[in-house]
């Protein structure tokens, strides 16, 4: 078989793509390919099928011909099923102009992005981040301004460093809480200096919200939109919210001359969202009470309990749960790199985790563990890391 495709034409690609930095993800994930038995807590996706009232909304829309282009923007009753959810659940208050039907919330910051960024314009995002922020914002010829969190700080932004970033070429600031990778939650004080900041000096705050139901103890969602309504892009997805990834539905919300530009930019892309996707999603959206509070008592559930069992090893580190369906765990003591520790933690235990790394320099020293699987593969996984000694 021939690959078309080599070094000698690397000259006609992007200049973005003609040094790739190395996948750590894929490197990983292929290695655990090529192994059976692997409990494989790597990946952010809900192993629960899509609760039966979604998939029977979505078999209905199929029988009833929702099998068409819907309307660029969206079908109006998914859109509206956006509207009403923000309205009763955060008393914010949207027009149609404000929301755009998207193929998932990568869609949405991909438009989001490309809606605002002229070249060089600068996005900061705070590290550890979710990996494809990076390759979105220089697709889209911004400049990636890297702020990092600590532990000491429960993986927080400060309003110190942040303002410390902020330069004339500041267009917008990423934030993701619950966090991917860390499971931080930002509280309101850290919420409330991005606001006045994205104010103070007219700047986007890029909201990924996708995993806004999964806080837990004392923390809350709060969404920032509330906060700076003016300067606030939400993007959204149903991916987590109702365990459908699947289905690839999100949304994009914002000022309207935003989500215009989105719309535009999107009329070259793939122009409409999945209909039956988004059939599905508004039935869930209409429902979320009955559905989403079960999916998240069992994220819960299975955070409290790795978190709690792996806290008992001498050479892991793991904050109090806040939110998402994330565990960042600390495994310096171990005396390896993270990449190294995942690589044995593969081959001696037979578990897959992301190495910190894949996040950005400040995830070194850390492994990411997705809770995605039942409480008796975690209980398994569990055992497999208490084999482990250093
Ligand atoms: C922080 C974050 N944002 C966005 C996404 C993309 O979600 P979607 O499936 O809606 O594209 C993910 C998926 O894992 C994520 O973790």
């Amino acid at each position: 078989m021939r690959i078309y495709g080599g070094f000698h034409m690397t000259r006609s690609l992007s200049k973005l793509f003609q040094n790739p930095a190395p996948n750590i993800m894929s490197d990983i994930g292929k290695n655990a390919a090529l192994m059976t038995d692997v409990i494989n807590l790597s990946i952010g996706d809900p192993d629960m099928t899509t609760p039966a009232p979604i998939l029977n909304a979505a078999e209905e829309a199929l029988a009833a011909g929702k099998t068409h282009y819907t309307a660029s923007d969206g079908d109006p009753e998914y859109l509206e099923s956006i509207i009403n959810f923000y309205q009763k659940k955060f008393n914010l208050t949207y027009a149609k102009e404000n929301v755009r039907a998207t193929v998932g919330a990568g869609h949405a910051t991909f438009l989001a992005f490309g809606a605002i960024l002229n070249p060089d314009d600068e996005v900061i995002i705070f590290a550890p981040y979710f990996s494809p922020y990076e390759v979105q914002i220089e697709a889209h010829h911004g400049k990636v301004v890297v702020v990092n969190c600590t532990a000491e700080n429960n993986f927080q932004p400060t309003k110190a460093d942040i303002a410390a970033a902020i330069t004339d070429k500041t267009k917008a600031i990423l934030v993701n809480t619950p966090n991917n990778p860390t499971g931080a939650v930002y509280d309101q004080e850290t919420l409330q200096a991005l606001a006045d900041l994205a104010k103070e000096h007219d700047i986007y705050l890029l909201a990924d919200e996708v995993y806004w139901p999964f806080v837990y103890g004392d923390n809350d969602f709060v969404p920032l939109e509330a906060l700076a309504p003016e300067h606030t892009l939400v993007t959204g997805s149903l991916s987590k919210v109702f365990a459908m990834t699947g289905f690839r539905i999100g949304y994009l919300i914002g000022p309207a001359d935003v989500v215009a530009a989105a719309g535009l930019l999107n009329e070259g892309i793939d122009f409409s969202a999945p209909s039956v996707s988004q059939a599905a999603g508004a039935y869930g959206l209409q429902h979320i009470d009955e559905i989403t509070p079960a999916l998240k008592a069992q994220f819960g559930e299975r955070l409290e309990y790795v978190a709690t069992e792996l806290n008992k090893l001498p050479w892991l580190n793991i904050l109090p749960v806040a939110g998402s369906i994330y565990l960042f765990a600390d495994i310096s003591a171990t005396g390896m790199d993270d990449i190294k520790f995942s690589n044995y933690l593969l081959e001696q235990a037979g578990v897959l985790v992301i190495p910190g790394q894949a996040f950005g320099d400040a995830g070194k020293g850390y492994i990411r563990i997705a809770v995605t699987q039942d409480m008796a593969t975690l209980e398994k996984a569990v055992q497999a890391f208490s084999k482990l000694s250093f």
